[in-house]
């Protein structure tokens, strides 16, 4: 069988990546291979977790005053040259336009932090996401993974999980509960079911 090659795009910590690497390892992503982890950001502390487990990295950075059109082309030629089949959003902090995500139709996916339709498009990105939960005073958050298409988080949803919102919790606090009881659970199932498909279709 011939595995899909998996390209992880990542902005910043990268535990959902390391959620992936530890299936991975775990035997539970027999269909899909890790081949690969874009960053956006140089510094990110995701591409030591890829390079600590032998994954190759890129940087691709948006320099200032580049169009978009520009940086997604630097990443298109990186995804291209290492016969990548699918993406996965990581925590990637950048919005990809309607013509790159046309290029990749139900293989780009990617892990939003709240019970999609709330608290999510543009400008619902990481703490944000969490703080706007609190603000409103919902009683159940969770998380989302869904296929990526011109609708900022308005793909087809995957998976969803449900997560306790507690009295007290802090941004930073639910974040974590979410991340721990959904994100790292969901993501990487979400991986292998569209590495499954994708891989039968390769066969
Ligand atoms: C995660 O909570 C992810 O769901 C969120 O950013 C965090 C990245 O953390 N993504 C978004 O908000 C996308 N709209 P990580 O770098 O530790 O995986």
């Amino acid at each position: 069988m011939r595995k899909a090659r998996i390209a992880v795009l990542v902005s910043g910590g990268g535990t959902n990546l390391q959620a992936l690497i530890d299936a991975q390892r775990r035997g539970e992503l027999p269909h899909g291979e890790l081949a690969l982890v874009v960053s956006n950001n140089a510094g990110a502390y995701a591409l030591e977790r890829a390079a600590r487990t032998g994954i190759e990295t890129a940087v691709c950075l948006r320099a200032k005053g580049e169009s978009r059109a520009d940086f997604e082309a630097k990443i298109q030629r990186v995804l291209a040259t290492r016969d990548i089949d699918m993406l996965v959003l990581a925590g990637f902090m950048a919005i990809l336009s309607a013509d790159f995500v046309a290029r990749w139709p139900e293989r780009i996916i990617n892990i939003h932090p709240s019970l999609i339709p709330s608290f999510c498009g543009e400008g619902f990105y990481g703490l944000r996401v969490h703080e706007a939960a609190l603000a409103y005073g919902v009683k159940v958050t969770g998380a989302t993974v869904h296929y990526v298409n011109e609708i900022p988080d308005g793909g087809r949803i995957i998976a969803q999980k449900a997560v306790e919102v507690r009295e007290g919790d802090t941004p930073e606090i639910l974040q974590r509960r979410v991340m721990e009881e959904a994100e790292w659970v969901l993501l990487p199932r979400a991986a292998e079911l569209v590495s499954e498909r994708i891989a039968a279709g390769k066969a």
